[in-house]
């Protein structure tokens, strides 16, 4: 047992009914107390100042971590939107969910190293809600936070309605919210809960919490195949809408590991896309080492395009890793270095096919844009239409 997993059993047994899969994993990642991101895995209690995100130490790395061509080829397209919006006094980047601040510290050396007039008309907003993961985004700013307006927020609500132009940008964001779990169990959708029985934490299905389980199904015209355990990201379809407020024009990158409704609900996912990560091993059990291990499930990128159409973001194209880097240039990034070069080394890994640069996504969405011919997505990976609802009856 870890301190997170007696608070959560005494919360079971003190209300005496099970929780939704949803409201555990909230607890597992966010708890004020215990939570995985809010300790870093319990890092912070037992005095290891290391990051839970990292290549060595970390628990999993993402591609920040890998080298700064991420940033780079951000950069390029800041300023494709930066053009396209027409030089703005002010440009703002807002960057949900920074982890250790990589990204975002890399975006800003890559502008001053070329001396961009970008940076002088650059708001940055960070939305965090780890307090914890804060200090490493300050710690890794701190040579630029007095120079230029950084801000840190916690949550997107307290922005006004349509407050920036600019672009909002995320990486394995969504992936990190909390889901709720279904099963179709004879022909009826049931919800995962979560029980504290004998010890031990047990699933229990029941009734839907919410119509929105049952209502994100069939606006994504699917039908789930009796036996198939899935993910409904309910979080993801409020922080669409959220961004779809708080932006006046400029364009939305939502970076993550995920797919299209039809390879979501995909036989070969009939037990879902939930996966738990520590110390660089991956497992399918959430009710082990909790607020020690990472949690996440696959986005489905084809309900955040829905959304968001809805909300006022237009679908700019969806696209994966490789093509959104090739079609910003990273042959010419790389060109300059030795083929043995940790920088070629570092291309190749976000590249991979089966690996980084096929799994991850990237969701291109605008508004208050005539529709922009992105150098992004210059390299098709997917037909039009691969977003859009497909009769699944996987
Ligand atoms: C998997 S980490 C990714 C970190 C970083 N973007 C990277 O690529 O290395 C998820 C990040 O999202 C943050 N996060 C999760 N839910 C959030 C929310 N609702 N609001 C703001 N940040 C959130 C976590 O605290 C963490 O910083």
């Amino acid at each position: 047992m870890t301190p997170l997993s007696d608070k959560i059993a005494s919360w079971i047994q003190e209300a005496g009914t099970p929780i939704t899969f949803a409201r555990f994993m909230d607890m597992a990642l966010y708890d004020p107390d215990h939570g995985y991101y809010t300790t870093g895995g319990n890092r912070a209690r037992t005095g290891d100042s290391s990051s839970p995100i990292g290549m060595e130490g970390g628990d999993f790395y993402t591609a920040p971590c890998v080298s700064p061509f991420l940033a780079k080829s951000l950069v390029r397209q800041l300023q494709e939107v930066d053009a396209l919006l027409e030089n703005p006094p002010e440009f703002t980047l807002l960057e949900m969910g920074p982890g250790e601040g990589r990204l975002i510290h890399d975006v800003i050396d890559e502008m001053a190293t070329q001396d961009l007039g970008l940076l002088s008309r650059l708001t940055v907003i960070l939305v965090e809600r780890s307090p914890y993961l804060r200090t490493f985004q300050e710690q890794a700013l701190s040579a630029y936070s007095s120079r230029m307006k950084i801000h840190w927020i916690a949550d997107l609500d307290s922005l006004d309605a349509e407050s920036f132009v600019g672009v909002v940008v995320s990486n394995e964001l969504v992936d990190a919210f909390p889901v709720h779990r279904v099963r179709m169990e004879s022909e009826c959708l049931k919800e995962i809960y979560v029980n504290y029985v004998d010890g031990q934490f047990v699933e229990h299905l029941d009734e839907p919490s919410t119509d929105e389980l049952l209502n994100t199904l069939k606006a994504l015209d699917v039908e789930l195949p009796d036996g198939m355990t899935t993910e409904i990201n309910v979080n993801a379809v409020g922080w669409m809408q959220q961004v779809a407020r708080v932006l006046r024009r400029g364009v939305v990158l939502t970076i993550d590991y995920g797919h299209t409704s039809q390879d979501y609900f995909s036989p070969t996912r009939k037990d879902g896309t939930l996966m738990c990560y520590y110390r660089h091993t991956v497992t399918t059990n959430p009710y082990e080492r909790i607020g020690e291990q990472d949690m996440t499930a696959h986005v489905n990128f084809s309900r955040l395009a829905q959304v968001g159409d809805t909300a006022g973001l237009t679908l700019t194209g969806f696209t994966n890793l490789m093509h959104f880097f090739m079609g910003l240039g990273i042959d010419e990034m790389v060109a300059g270095y030795a083929q043995e070069s940790e920088e070629v080394k570092a291309a190749i890994e976000l590249l991979r096919h089966q690996g980084m640069g096929t799994t991850f996504k990237v969701l291109v969405q605008h508004k208050g844009l005539e529709a922009p011919n992105l150098q992004a997505l210059k390299h098709r990976a997917f037909f039009d239409g691969a977003l859009m609802p497909v009769r699944c009856q996987a």
